[in-house]
């Protein structure tokens, strides 16, 4: 299927590694130019270079830290300057940290909702008027399945991504006449470094994966191109009808019916 994706303009955030990466290659790779943006340049570059040698198409890094407003308009300001136009934002971000309600202060608040809400807001807001201007576009947020089934110790981030799944449908509500869609992506258990540094110290990798899949009904953990192809497809003129939705990537982990 042709996703029609060749010469779409697409900014993917948080994309040096993880699910960000995979996303950036996917949309790559179906032919859209795709600027890709975290904090740390050198393994930006790095990754922008090894995208870009894989699928033939012009990928641009531009550092920043999501959470930072002067940052996040500078990137977005710079991506329309270098190609006259916006068709596909990721919003992506590094999750907040794990632990019981009980343990955070008002800053950890302060800090997980300016990393995991507002600049989803931020930047959804910075790219309405390019993607006003080419007729349409694609907002697509990477939350998590927490939104879905409790996740021990995630209250920072299930706080959040319930923000982040409230705004979308109201986004999805006001730029439907625009032609922009907005919808979410909710992973479960996809295998980057994120996952990785939550396994138990000191036990073998097999034994950590075969612990956190045994509920898993695929069996397995995914992989981050199982989640990468879902944007692509987001991102496509097929998805065009498709909007204000939460889709799970997470092998049919979640206990929800909803
Ligand atoms: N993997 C899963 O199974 C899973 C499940 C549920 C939810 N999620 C969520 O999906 C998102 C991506 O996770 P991942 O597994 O891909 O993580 P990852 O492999 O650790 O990658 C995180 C990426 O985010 C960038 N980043 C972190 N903080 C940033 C900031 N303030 N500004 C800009 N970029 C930033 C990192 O680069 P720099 O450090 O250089 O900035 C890196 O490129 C997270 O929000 C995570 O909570 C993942």
């Amino acid at each position: 299927m042709d996703l029609k994706l060749k010469d779409k303009v697409a900014i993917v955030l948080a994309a040096s590694k993880g699910l960000g990466k995979a996303s950036a290659l996917a949309l790559s790779a179906e032919g859209a130019k795709v600027v890709i943006s975290s904090r740390n340049a050198d393994e930006l570059n790095k990754t922008a270079a090894e995208i870009q040698q894989q699928t033939g198409n012009e990928v641009i890094a531009i550092p920043a830290d999501i959470s930072i407003a002067e940052q996040i308009i500078t990137l977005i300001k710079k991506t329309a300057d270098i190609f006259g136009r916006i068709d596909i934002l990721l919003n992506n971000a590094g999750g907040p940290p794990f632990d019981k309600f009980e343990n955070f202060d008002d800053e950890q608040w302060r800090k997980a909702f300016e990393l995991s809400l507002l600049s989803f807001a931020r930047t959804s807001r910075q790219v309405l008027p390019y993607m006003q201007r080419a007729g349409g576009g694609r907002i697509i947020n990477i939350i998590s399945g927490s939104v879905k089934s409790v996740l021990n110790n995630a209250v920072l981030s299930t706080s959040m991504r319930m923000g982040v799944v409230g705004m979308a449908k109201l986004m999805a509500d006001e730029f439907g006449p625009y032609h922009i869609t907005v919808n979410n992506i909710a992973p479960g258990l996809i295998l980057t470094d994120r996952i990785q540094e939550t396994f138990p110290k000191g036990m073998d990798k097999d034994q950590a994966l075969k612990e956190k899949t045994k509920a898993i009904p695929a069996g397995r953990i995914g992989k981050p191109e199982e989640l990468g192809a879902l944007v692509a497809f987001l991102a496509s003129a097929q998805a065009a009808y498709i909007s204000g939705t939460t889709i799970q990537v997470d092998g049919g982990a979640s206990r929800g019916i909803f």
